[in-house]
């Protein structure tokens, strides 16, 4: 087999990146590990960029999220049970988020993809990548058919943290930063509906706590917890009376109770990979940097490496120059870091961590009464959660 651009992972890296080929004319294959049904059915965050928005939507993809996303044009901070709202929309010039599920994301992604031209192949095993320092790059997987071989001119990697992309760059090239914090988030998914209209972002002193939802009668709800606790210890009822606990009573009122449908807990972590590029493999989303989900800047960030990987490649191919691709590691990371910077901080004034001491939590206190009184403050966090623009393609 033969195509142009082989993508390793069917993600939304993956997926966003091959419906953009497809769309100016440059042949790839999907190669997915795992079946549609497990990659649909991951629970991740929900919060659209506007970036995130338009690609959708230049790629005639949005009907179902133009109808049912939620379009937020603030959000909430709350320290110790007070409430504050940030008009994100009013500060930036009318941007605002776009409340919509990745699950829902992934599924238009994949509905679309036949009558697109998007070929995938699934459970695609043993996913090697060879001659990536050469002219003549190939992966080889087994599947159902046996073993099999794709000869292509460039490989994305696109398949995650754990993904095989990454770990084929020789370790003498790569350079990794990585923070890894000492909490995690339980999440739960109830067939109820939102507490707030808005989401929540609350600093308490038992721990962060965060309200959200998936539509007018779906919540998502976030508690900080410690690393070695299980789901078994989490109880719906202990869960409940918790994120009331730490939301407060203004917002415990208007909390509506109800069996959760998933429940499950993450790790966070921050990474960045560098360069994202070597010879013949460009690495995209995940594969290539990790952020903590305060802020939900992980499907934006894939979303915004393939708008620019894409540029770069539909340069090379139309004329023939490679002045995009070459500077693609450069140009991506120079968002990425800005949202690596963006998460960290948002997740380091929200959350308790365990060796903080009365002077840490004073300075929190103090950051969030900052930008609860200072609209410059503000500015600065719904610039970034709104999303920072993509640069433009080297001259
Ligand atoms: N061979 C083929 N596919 C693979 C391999 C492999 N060796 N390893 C991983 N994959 C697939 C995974 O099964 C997954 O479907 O690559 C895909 C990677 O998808 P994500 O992990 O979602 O990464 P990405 O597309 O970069 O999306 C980033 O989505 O899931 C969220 O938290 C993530 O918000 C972040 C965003
Ligand atoms: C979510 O709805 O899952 C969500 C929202 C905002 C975040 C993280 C996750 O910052």
């Amino acid at each position: 087999m033969k195509t142009q651009i082989a993508i390793v992972g069917a993600g939304p890296a993956g997926m966003l990146l091959a419906h953009l080929l497809a769309r100016s004319g440059i042949d790839a294959v999907v190669l997915e590990r795992r079946d549609r049904a497990y990659v649909e059915g991951r629970v991740r965050a929900g919060v659209l960029e506007q970036i995130t928005v338009d690609l959708l939507r230049r790629l005639d993809l949005a009907s179902r999220l133009d109808r049912e996303g939620l379009v937020h044009g603030g959000t909430n901070l709350a320290l110790d049970g007070e409430i504050f709202h940030i008009d994100m929309s009013a500060l930036t010039g009318g941007q605002a988020v776009t409340v919509y599920g990745q699950q829902e994301v992934m599924k238009d992604l994949f509905d679309a993809a036949p009558a697109r031209g998007v070929k995938i192949v699934w459970n695609a095993e043993d996913v090697v990548l060879h001659g990536l320092d050469g002219g003549t790059p190939c992966v080889t997987w087994k599947d159902q058919e046996g073993a099999r071989r794709l000869e292509c001119d460039f490989i994305a990697g696109c398949d995650g943290f754990h993904g095989v992309s990454r770990a084929s760059i020789p370790a003498s090239v790569l350079r990794h930063y990585e923070r890894i914090y000492p909490f995690g988030w339980l999440g739960i998914l109830a067939e109820v509906p939102p507490a707030a209209h808005e989401l929540v972002y609350a600093n308490h002193e038992r721990g962060f706590a965060l309200a959200s939802m998936r539509s007018a009668t779906r919540s998502r709800y976030y508690l900080q917890c410690g690393l070695e606790e299980k789901l078994e210890d989490w109880p719906d009822e202990r869960f409940w009376d918790e994120l009331c606990l730490r939301l407060g009573p203004a917002m415990a009122a208007k909390v509506a109770r109800g069996p959760s449908f998933e429940k499950s807990i993450a790790p966070l972590r921050s990474f960045v990979a560098e360069p994202m590029r070597w010879g013949r493999l460009f690495l995209a989303g995940d594969a290539a940097h990790i952020v903590p989900p305060t802020g939900a800047k992980g499907l934006n960030l894939a979303a915004s490496d393939v708008i620019m990987l894409h540029e770069g490649l539909v340069e090379f191919y139309k004329s023939g120059q490679s002045k995009g691709i070459d500077g693609y590691s450069a140009r991506a990371l120079s968002r990425v870091w800005k949202a690596e910077r963006f998460s960290w901080w948002f997740t380091s004034i929200t959350h308790r961590f365990p060796e903080m001491d009365g002077f840490s939590r004073k300075l929190q206190m103090a950051e969030l009464d900052y930008i609860k009184g200072s609209p410059t403050a503000q500015r600065g966090l719904a610039e970034n959660y709104v999303g920072l623009p993509v640069a433009p393609m080297p001259a």
